[in-house]
């Protein structure tokens, strides 16, 4: 879609956005900025936050609202903030997340826990959150990054994949319950983006020290995934593979050879 298609979408719109203060949620911050939207920009960190949200074409236009998403009682808080200052927001993009790296043998419970804390139920709860503004008002856009993991199980990564399976379900779920009603709901599953997931996972602790981020150095950029992201979200697109090359082709290949892509992952790196 072109630039001025997309400025007519987009500006103005009042736009949540999780996970701003890095890597996807960032860019989507500056390319939303550059097309006219009025963002609110939600992480942990403020002062990433502010970096980001000053970086942006349209600072003015643009609030930050720090927010740990691994505590229910500050996503419901912010979402009441949200909720009474400006009614119901027009798109509300769920990105925040966080990835894992361990053999299945040597990832103790709380990792499972943390991750889907994160990845699924915040999700969820961020977007029930929403969703009577959206209804009452007949309109709305959920849009939510999951991940070609989320369609593909692959080895080192299993809390994570199980995470973005999930949401993937529940994000089927809703679509089917409030399409009717106006509202539309858009999954982005990427593949592999240069952003600084790994780092963040470290510090989390759920990613151990030794682990290599090589596959996601050769990721896409997250300027060429963004671009792809905008596009699905305007054509309302359900669910969409954000990726380059054969990458995106491993959940068509599932879907009508799931051997290979079995044997395929079986032959995956542990990175
Ligand atoms: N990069 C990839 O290859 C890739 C591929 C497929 C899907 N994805 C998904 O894309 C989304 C964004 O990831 P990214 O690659 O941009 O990674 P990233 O650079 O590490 O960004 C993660 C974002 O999530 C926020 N976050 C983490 N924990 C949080 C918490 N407890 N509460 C609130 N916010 C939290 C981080 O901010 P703070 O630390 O400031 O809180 C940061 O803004 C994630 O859902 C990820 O799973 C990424």
């Amino acid at each position: 879609m072109n630039n001025n298609k997309l400025h007519a979408l987009f500006n103005d719109k009042l736009i949540w956005i999780t996970g701003a203060s890095s890597g996807i949620g960032e860019q989507l911050c500056y390319d939303l900025s550059k097309l006219g939207a009025r963002l609110i920009l939600s992480a942990r960190r403020s002062d990433e936050l502010e970096r980001v949200k000053n970086a942006c074409a349209q600072p003015d236009k643009h609030l930050i609202l720090p927010l740990d998403m691994l505590q229910e009682a500050d996503i419901i808080a912010a979402a009441d903030k949200v909720n009474s200052q400006f009614g119901a927001v027009d798109y509300l993009f769920n990105n925040a997340g966080i990835t894992q790296r361990s053999l299945i043998n040597e990832t103790e419970t709380d990792i499972y826990r943390k991750v889907m804390e994160l990845n699924y139920f915040a999700q969820v709860t961020l977007t029930r959150q929403v969703l009577p503004g959206m209804l009452a008002r007949g309109e709305g856009h959920i849009v939510t990054t999951s991940s070609i993991a989320g369609l593909i199980g692959i080895p080192y990564r299993s809390a994570y994949c199980s995470s973005k399976h999930a949401i993937i379900g529940f994000m089927d779920s809703l679509r089917s319950e409030v399409h009717d009603k106006g509202l539309r709901v858009t999954t982005l599953c990427p593949g592999f983006v240069r952003t600084n997931i790994i780092e963040t996972a470290r510090r989390e602790g759920t990613a151990q020290e030794k682990v290599e981020d090589t596959v996601i150095k050769n990721g896409m950029s997250v300027e060429a995934a963004i671009a792809q992201v905008l596009d699905a979200v305007a054509n309302e697109k359900e669910q969409v593979v954000i990726a380059e090359g054969k990458e995106g082709m491993g959940p068509i290949i599932k879907r009508f050879f799931p051997s290979i892509i079995y044997k395929m992952v079986r032959k995956m790196a542990l990175t």
